[in-house]
Protein backbone atom coordinates (compact mmCIF):
# COMPACT_ATOMS: atom_id res chain seq x y z
CA UNK A 1 0.00 0.00 0.00
CA UNK A 2 1.49 3.64 -0.75
CA UNK A 3 3.00 5.46 2.40
CA UNK A 4 2.25 8.97 1.53
CA UNK A 5 0.22 10.18 -0.92
CA UNK A 6 -0.31 14.18 -1.46
CA UNK A 7 -2.67 15.12 -3.47
CA UNK A 8 -3.51 18.89 -5.26
CA UNK A 9 -1.69 20.50 -2.44
CA UNK A 10 -1.80 24.46 -1.96
CA UNK A 11 -0.41 26.58 0.05
CA UNK A 12 -0.59 30.43 -0.71
CA UNK A 13 1.35 32.79 1.92
CA UNK A 14 -0.64 35.96 1.32
CA UNK A 15 0.04 36.47 -2.36
CA UNK A 16 3.12 34.06 -2.69
CA UNK A 17 2.15 30.57 -3.80
CA UNK A 18 4.38 28.43 -2.25
CA UNK A 19 2.65 25.55 -3.39
CA UNK A 20 0.67 24.76 -6.07
CA UNK A 21 -1.50 21.51 -7.25
CA UNK A 22 1.51 19.54 -5.44
CA UNK A 23 0.78 15.68 -5.45
CA UNK A 24 3.27 13.10 -4.20
CA UNK A 25 3.10 9.26 -4.07
CA UNK A 26 5.45 7.86 -1.89
CA UNK A 27 5.74 3.80 -1.88
CA UNK A 28 7.45 1.99 1.13
CA UNK A 29 10.74 1.40 0.73
CA UNK A 30 10.88 4.58 -1.96
CA UNK A 31 14.29 6.71 -1.24
CA UNK A 32 13.28 9.60 -3.09
CA UNK A 33 15.08 12.59 -4.39
CA UNK A 34 13.01 16.19 -4.07
CA UNK A 35 14.93 18.18 -5.13
CA UNK A 36 14.78 22.20 -6.85
CA UNK A 37 16.43 25.71 -7.08
CA UNK A 38 15.99 28.54 -3.95
CA UNK A 39 12.32 28.88 -2.82
CA UNK A 40 11.01 26.22 -5.42
CA UNK A 41 8.94 24.89 -2.46
CA UNK A 42 10.34 21.50 -0.83
CA UNK A 43 10.70 23.16 2.61
CA UNK A 44 6.91 23.57 2.78
CA UNK A 45 6.30 20.53 1.15
CA UNK A 46 8.30 19.03 4.23
CA UNK A 47 6.08 21.35 6.44
CA UNK A 48 2.47 20.65 4.37
CA UNK A 49 3.43 16.75 4.68
CA UNK A 50 4.01 16.73 8.46
CA UNK A 51 1.60 19.11 9.93
CA UNK A 52 3.72 22.24 10.43
CA UNK A 53 1.55 23.97 7.94
CA UNK A 54 -2.06 23.72 7.11
CA UNK A 55 -2.38 23.71 3.39
CA UNK A 56 -4.53 26.02 1.36
CA UNK A 57 -5.99 23.19 -0.37
CA UNK A 58 -5.36 19.69 -1.04
CA UNK A 59 -5.32 16.48 0.89
CA UNK A 60 -2.31 14.20 2.41
CA UNK A 61 -3.10 10.53 3.55
CA UNK A 62 -0.66 8.67 5.70
CA UNK A 63 -0.65 4.56 5.47
CA UNK A 64 -4.18 4.91 4.19
CA UNK A 65 -5.63 7.52 6.33
CA UNK A 66 -6.21 10.95 6.10
CA UNK A 67 -4.62 12.98 7.80
CA UNK A 68 -5.06 16.50 6.28
CA UNK A 69 -6.25 17.69 9.75
CA UNK A 70 -4.34 16.18 12.10
CA UNK A 71 -1.36 17.42 14.51
CA UNK A 72 2.41 17.02 14.01
CA UNK A 73 2.36 15.05 16.93
CA UNK A 74 0.12 12.90 16.20
CA UNK A 75 1.63 12.04 12.38
CA UNK A 76 5.14 11.35 14.03
CA UNK A 77 3.52 9.05 16.68
CA UNK A 78 2.27 7.69 13.18
CA UNK A 79 5.76 7.49 12.28
CA UNK A 80 6.26 10.35 9.86
CA UNK A 81 9.04 12.04 11.40
CA UNK A 82 11.27 14.54 9.97
CA UNK A 83 14.30 16.42 10.33
CA UNK A 84 14.84 20.74 9.69
CA UNK A 85 16.81 22.64 7.60
CA UNK A 86 17.63 25.32 10.24
CA UNK A 87 18.78 23.14 13.24
CA UNK A 88 16.75 22.60 15.93
CA UNK A 89 18.25 20.86 19.01
CA UNK A 90 17.79 21.45 22.58
CA UNK A 91 21.38 23.66 22.75
CA UNK A 92 22.28 23.25 26.65
CA UNK A 93 20.74 19.66 26.80
CA UNK A 94 23.16 16.70 26.30
CA UNK A 95 23.77 14.73 22.79
CA UNK A 96 21.86 11.84 24.67
CA UNK A 97 18.98 13.72 26.39
CA UNK A 98 17.95 15.41 22.42
CA UNK A 99 18.13 11.86 21.10
CA UNK A 100 15.97 10.77 24.11
CA UNK A 101 13.31 13.89 23.46
CA UNK A 102 12.75 12.46 19.96
CA UNK A 103 12.30 8.36 21.36
CA UNK A 104 9.84 10.19 23.62
CA UNK A 105 7.49 11.40 20.79
CA UNK A 106 7.21 7.78 20.37
CA UNK A 107 6.81 6.20 23.43
CA UNK A 108 3.77 5.08 25.67
CA UNK A 109 4.72 6.43 29.25
CA UNK A 110 3.97 10.51 29.11
CA UNK A 111 6.83 12.59 29.99
CA UNK A 112 4.98 13.54 33.25
CA UNK A 113 5.40 10.00 34.30
CA UNK A 114 9.47 9.77 33.25
CA UNK A 115 9.89 13.06 35.41
CA UNK A 116 7.93 11.80 38.58
CA UNK A 117 9.83 8.73 38.51
CA UNK A 118 6.73 6.64 38.40
CA UNK A 119 7.42 2.60 37.80
CA UNK A 120 6.39 2.24 34.62
CA UNK A 121 8.07 5.89 34.09
CA UNK A 122 11.30 4.67 35.08
CA UNK A 123 10.88 1.38 33.05
CA UNK A 124 10.12 3.81 30.05
CA UNK A 125 13.03 5.78 30.79
CA UNK A 126 15.05 3.36 30.69
CA UNK A 127 13.89 1.73 27.40
CA UNK A 128 14.01 5.31 26.07
CA UNK A 129 17.89 5.70 27.00
CA UNK A 130 18.79 2.07 25.30
CA UNK A 131 16.82 3.32 22.25
CA UNK A 132 18.77 6.43 21.96
CA UNK A 133 21.94 5.02 22.95
CA UNK A 134 21.64 2.66 19.77
CA UNK A 135 20.74 5.93 17.30
CA UNK A 136 24.13 7.60 18.54
CA UNK A 137 25.70 4.58 17.73
CA UNK A 138 23.77 3.63 14.60
CA UNK A 139 25.20 7.45 13.85
CA UNK A 140 28.38 7.90 15.59
CA UNK A 141 28.11 10.09 17.70
CA UNK A 142 29.04 7.73 21.29
CA UNK A 143 32.14 10.37 21.65
CA UNK A 144 29.73 13.18 21.85
CA UNK A 145 26.57 11.68 24.10
CA UNK A 146 27.59 13.44 27.12
CA UNK A 147 28.52 16.98 25.62
CA UNK A 148 25.87 19.47 25.40
CA UNK A 149 24.65 19.84 21.64
CA UNK A 150 25.21 23.69 21.59
CA UNK A 151 29.21 22.72 21.91
CA UNK A 152 29.20 20.49 18.47
CA UNK A 153 30.37 21.03 15.06
CA UNK A 154 28.09 22.49 12.45
CA UNK A 155 27.67 18.62 10.86
CA UNK A 156 28.03 17.02 14.16
CA UNK A 157 24.42 18.88 14.95
CA UNK A 158 22.98 17.72 11.89
CA UNK A 159 23.58 13.54 12.65
CA UNK A 160 22.05 14.39 16.39
CA UNK A 161 18.94 15.54 14.44
CA UNK A 162 19.17 12.90 12.05
CA UNK A 163 20.00 10.30 15.44
CA UNK A 164 16.59 12.15 17.22
CA UNK A 165 14.50 11.67 14.43
CA UNK A 166 15.49 7.86 13.95
CA UNK A 167 14.85 7.42 17.93
CA UNK A 168 11.36 8.26 17.24
CA UNK A 169 10.75 4.90 15.00
CA UNK A 170 9.97 6.82 11.66
CA UNK A 171 8.56 4.66 9.03
CA UNK A 172 8.61 7.98 6.43
CA UNK A 173 11.60 10.07 7.09
CA UNK A 174 12.07 13.18 5.48
CA UNK A 175 15.29 15.08 5.56
CA UNK A 176 15.78 18.72 4.55
CA UNK A 177 18.99 19.26 3.52
CA UNK A 178 20.83 16.95 5.95
CA UNK A 179 24.25 17.53 4.72
CA UNK A 180 24.09 21.36 4.20
CA UNK A 181 27.46 23.05 6.09
CA UNK A 182 29.17 19.66 6.35
CA UNK A 183 32.75 18.53 4.70
CA UNK A 184 33.43 16.10 2.35
CA UNK A 185 34.00 13.38 5.03
CA UNK A 186 31.14 14.27 6.90
CA UNK A 187 28.91 14.03 3.36
CA UNK A 188 30.22 10.55 2.83
CA UNK A 189 29.38 9.37 5.79
CA UNK A 190 26.05 10.40 5.86
CA UNK A 191 25.38 9.01 2.43
CA UNK A 192 26.55 5.68 3.77
CA UNK A 193 23.88 6.41 6.69
CA UNK A 194 21.13 6.92 4.35
CA UNK A 195 22.09 4.20 1.82
CA UNK A 196 21.88 1.36 5.20
CA UNK A 197 19.02 3.04 6.57
CA UNK A 198 16.75 2.27 3.75
CA UNK A 199 19.09 -0.75 2.09
CA UNK A 200 19.27 -2.56 4.99
CA UNK A 201 16.31 -1.29 7.80
CA UNK A 202 13.95 -1.04 4.59
CA UNK A 203 13.31 3.02 6.15
CA UNK A 204 11.39 4.94 3.38
CA UNK A 205 12.93 7.86 3.47
CA UNK A 206 12.81 11.69 0.97
CA UNK A 207 15.47 13.81 0.51
CA UNK A 208 15.65 17.00 0.10
CA UNK A 209 19.62 17.80 -0.69
CA UNK A 210 20.92 20.63 -3.06
CA UNK A 211 23.90 18.42 -3.30
CA UNK A 212 22.85 16.82 -7.08
CA UNK A 213 26.34 14.27 -6.50
CA UNK A 214 24.61 13.06 -3.81
CA UNK A 215 21.38 12.89 -4.58
CA UNK A 216 22.09 11.19 -8.06
CA UNK A 217 23.72 8.23 -6.29
CA UNK A 218 21.46 7.82 -3.91
CA UNK A 219 18.11 8.14 -4.96
CA UNK A 220 16.62 5.86 -7.24
CA UNK A 221 13.84 8.44 -7.95
CA UNK A 222 13.80 11.96 -8.08
CA UNK A 223 10.95 15.07 -7.87
CA UNK A 224 11.71 18.03 -9.15
CA UNK A 225 10.20 21.25 -8.33
CA UNK A 226 10.33 24.60 -9.53
CA UNK A 227 7.71 27.73 -8.43
CA UNK A 228 6.10 25.79 -6.19
CA UNK A 229 5.36 23.25 -8.67
CA UNK A 230 6.20 19.17 -10.10
CA UNK A 231 8.30 20.15 -12.74
CA UNK A 232 9.30 16.90 -13.37
CA UNK A 233 9.80 13.25 -12.11
CA UNK A 234 11.19 9.85 -12.26
CA UNK A 235 14.29 7.74 -12.89
CA UNK A 236 16.88 10.13 -11.41
CA UNK A 237 19.55 9.65 -14.62
CA UNK A 238 16.47 10.63 -17.13
CA UNK A 239 15.14 13.30 -14.92
CA UNK A 240 18.69 15.15 -14.95
CA UNK A 241 18.99 14.97 -18.85
CA UNK A 242 15.65 16.82 -18.99
CA UNK A 243 16.11 20.45 -20.74
CA UNK A 244 13.77 21.83 -18.36
CA UNK A 245 15.46 20.42 -15.27
CA UNK A 246 18.82 21.80 -16.36
CA UNK A 247 17.48 25.06 -17.57
CA UNK A 248 16.06 25.74 -13.94
CA UNK A 249 19.44 25.14 -12.41
CA UNK A 250 21.38 27.58 -14.70
CA UNK A 251 21.69 31.28 -13.50
CA UNK A 252 20.24 30.59 -10.07
CA UNK A 253 22.44 29.03 -7.63
CA UNK A 254 24.04 26.08 -9.38
CA UNK A 255 23.61 22.59 -7.48
CA UNK A 256 26.75 21.88 -5.38
CA UNK A 257 28.58 18.64 -6.49
CA UNK A 258 28.74 17.77 -10.20
CA UNK A 259 27.41 20.75 -11.65
CA UNK A 260 27.85 19.20 -15.29
CA UNK A 261 24.82 16.71 -14.52
CA UNK A 262 22.84 20.16 -14.52
N1 LIG B 1 6.33 31.34 6.38
C1 LIG B 1 6.41 31.91 5.18
N2 LIG B 1 5.86 33.12 4.93
C2 LIG B 1 5.93 33.69 3.70
N3 LIG B 1 6.49 33.10 2.63
C3 LIG B 1 7.07 31.90 2.81
C4 LIG B 1 7.06 31.23 4.08
N4 LIG B 1 7.70 30.04 3.95
C5 LIG B 1 8.09 29.97 2.67
N5 LIG B 1 7.72 31.07 1.99
C6 LIG B 1 7.95 31.34 0.55
O1 LIG B 1 7.52 30.19 -0.16
C7 LIG B 1 8.40 29.88 -1.23
C8 LIG B 1 8.95 28.48 -1.06
O2 LIG B 1 9.84 28.47 0.05
P1 LIG B 1 10.53 27.13 0.58
O3 LIG B 1 11.25 27.50 1.83
O4 LIG B 1 9.52 26.06 0.67
O5 LIG B 1 11.56 26.80 -0.59
P2 LIG B 1 12.72 25.71 -0.64
O6 LIG B 1 12.55 24.95 -1.92
O7 LIG B 1 12.76 24.93 0.61
O8 LIG B 1 14.03 26.63 -0.78
P3 LIG B 1 15.53 26.41 -0.22
O9 LIG B 1 16.19 25.47 -1.19
O10 LIG B 1 16.14 27.77 -0.27
O11 LIG B 1 15.43 25.88 1.16
C9 LIG B 1 9.46 30.98 -1.23
O12 LIG B 1 9.05 31.98 -2.12
C10 LIG B 1 9.43 31.47 0.20
O13 LIG B 1 9.86 32.82 0.27
MG1 LIG C 1 14.15 24.65 2.09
Amino acid sequence: MTLLQATDVGKHFGGVIALSRFSLTIEPGDLLGLIGPNGAGKTTAFNVITGVLRPSEGHIAFDGRDVTRASPERRARLGMVRTFQNIRLFDDLTVRQNVMAGAHAAASASPVESVLGLPRGRAAERRIRAIADAMIERTALEPFAGQTAGALSYGDRRRVEIARALAGAPRLLLLDEPAAGMNDSEKHALSALIDSLNREDGLTIVLVEHNITMVAALCRRLVVMNKGEVIAEGAAADVLRQPEVREVYLGRRRPQGEAAAC
